[in-house]
C-alpha cells in the first residue's frame, strides 16, 4: 500500500480510460492507489460492467478507488457497491505508518472515513451511482445473496481479513466476472502491509476457479473461469 504520491499519468485519447475529470477526482482523493493501478482497475471495471451486474469493492476508505468503479458503473448502467466499517485497518490506526490524523472523528476519538468518502463522491458527481454499505465485510457478505460482476478486494490486510473478504464475496462473483486483488506483493521485501493479499491471490488461483488476466504494480485481475472458490 505505497502512500507516496503517484506520478501524474493520463490516459491516451481513445484508449478507454476514465474521463479527465474522473482521473482528477481519483488523484484528489485521499488514498493509497497509484495511477497506473487505478487505470488497470478502471479497465477491469469497464470490462466487468458489460455483464450488467453490480461492481463490488471491499475497502472504501475515502473513496479514491470508488470514484473509478462508480464511473465505470455509470457507463455500464449498473451500480457500484462499496463496503467499509470506516474505522480504518490496523495499519491506519494512530501510531502506525498509514495513519492520517485528519481521518479521526474528534468527538468519538476514532477514525471515521465516511465523511471524506461522501465528499469525494459528491465532488466527483457520482453519488447516484454508488451504494455505500457501512459495516464489517464478513457480516455484510453473510446477508448478501445476489451476483456481482466484479469483486475488488482492498480491505483489511491481515490473513484473517483478506481471507474472509475472499470467502465472503468471491462466491457471489458471476461466471466471467473479475476478481481484483490489491497489494499483492510476491517478494517479502517489497511488501508494505504484509503478504496476506498475495496469499489470497495464490488461493484463488489454486482453487481452479480463476485465471489471471493482468498484473499492474500490486494489482492483480483474475477472471472467474470455473465454479467455486
Ligand atoms: C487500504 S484501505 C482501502 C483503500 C481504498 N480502496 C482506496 O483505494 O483508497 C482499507 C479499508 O478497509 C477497511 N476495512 C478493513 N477491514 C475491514 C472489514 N473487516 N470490514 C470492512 N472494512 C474493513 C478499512 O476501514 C479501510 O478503510
Amino acid at each position: 500500500m505505497p502512500a507516496a504520491p503517484s506520478p501524474k499519468l493520463s490516459t491516451p485519447a481513445g484508449q478507454g480510460g476514465p474521463p479527465p475529470e474522473i482521473l482528477a477526482a481519483f488523484e484528489a482523493a485521499k488514498g493509497f492507489m497509484p495511477v497506473d493501478e487505478g487505470l488497470a482497475l478502471y479497465a477491469a471495471a469497464v470490462e466487468a460492467g458489460r455483464l450488467g451486474l453490480p461492481l463490488l469493492e471491499v475497502g472504501t476508505y475515502c473513496g479514491r478507488s470508488t470514484v473509478l468503479l462508480a464511473d465505470a458503473a455509470r457507463e455500464a448502467g449498473v451500480t457500484a457497491l462499496t463496503v467499509d466499517h470506516h474505522r480504518g485497518s490496523e495499519e491506519q490506526q494512530p501510531g502506525w505508518d498509514y495513519h492520517d490524523p485528519e481521518t479521526v472523528d474528534p468527538e468519538v476519538g476514532l477514525m471515521d472515513t465516511l465523511p471524506a468518502f461522501r465528499r469525494t463522491l459528491h465532488r466527483a458527481g457520482l453519488e447516484d451511482h454508488v451504494i455505500a454499505l457501512v459495516g464489517r465485510s464478513p457480516q455484510v457478505a453473510k446477508v448478501w445473496n445476489s451476483p456481482v460482476a466484479l469483486v475488488f478486494v482492498d480491505g483489511g490486510h491481515t490473513d484473517e481479513h483478506a481471507n474472509a473478504d475472499y470467502a465472503g464475496w468471491a462466491p457471489h462473483l458471476a461466471p466471467g466476472g473479475l476478481l481484483v486483488i490489491h497489494d499483492v506483493f510476491p517478494e517479502p521485501e517489497d511488501e508494505f502491509t504484509g503478504q496476506a493479499p498475495y496469499r489470497v491471490y495464490l488461493r484463488a488461483l489454486a482453487s481452479g476457479a480463476f485465471t489471471e488476466v493482468s498484473a499492474t504494480g500490486s494489482l492483480r485481475v483474475l477472471k472467474r473461469t470455473g465454479d467455486g472458490i
